[in-house]
């Protein structure tokens, strides 16, 4: 989105293109059924495991509760609770699924996946993708561009700072 003016939307636009762009890593490899268990031991697929873990955590640690904490009750005082509220309902129901897979992840690149782990990173992956990349869609086409009409210069450079520091 070029039509951002504020540096806070913009930080957060770019942590959501960098979440975007894993999904879609995480949808094309878990795409083809196959009754094979991958490979962890290297390559794209060991990758995907370590940039899995930093991103989802930083998501939902640090990105998430932001939001969460500084920018929704603004949001729902100036502009509509109803939108924030609904953010905030899928931010409770991604939380959970994005915390089985790292810990899927975490064990995987410890010691291999065995079949039935295999199948529930599978499922946990496909809903997070699925759940996701819809809740970015909607803050990218709402929450952002509302944002960046509310908050002055001054909030936006504190909280921008605040939001650095806190992913
Ligand atoms: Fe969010
Ligand atoms: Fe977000």
């Amino acid at each position: 989105m070029d039509d951002l003016e504020l540096e806070l939307c913009k930080s957060l636009h770019k942590d959501h293109m960098i979440t975007l762009q894993l999904l879609e890593r995480l949808e094309t490899t878990l795409g083809p059924k196959s009754s094979d268990l991958p490979d962890t031991t290297g390559g794209d697929f060991r990758n995907l495991l370590t940039d899995l873990v930093t991103v989802l955590e930083a998501e939902v640690k640090g990105h998430f509760a932001f939001e969460e904490e500084h920018l929704f009750p603004r949001f729902a005082d100036e502009i509509d609770p109803a939108i924030t509220e609904m953010l905030q309902g899928e931010h409770e129901i991604i939380r959970p699924i994005a915390t089985q897979l790292t810990d899927l992840a975490r064990a995987a690149l410890k010691e291999g996946f065995t079949p039935d782990n295999w199948d529930e990173f599978r499922n946990a992956g496909l809903e997070l993708v699925e759940r996701e990349v819809f809740h970015v869609q909607k803050e990218e086409m709402g929450f952002l561009p509302g944002l960046d009409e509310i908050l002055d210069e001054d909030e936006d450079r504190e909280l921008n700072m605040m939001y650095l520091s806190a992913t």
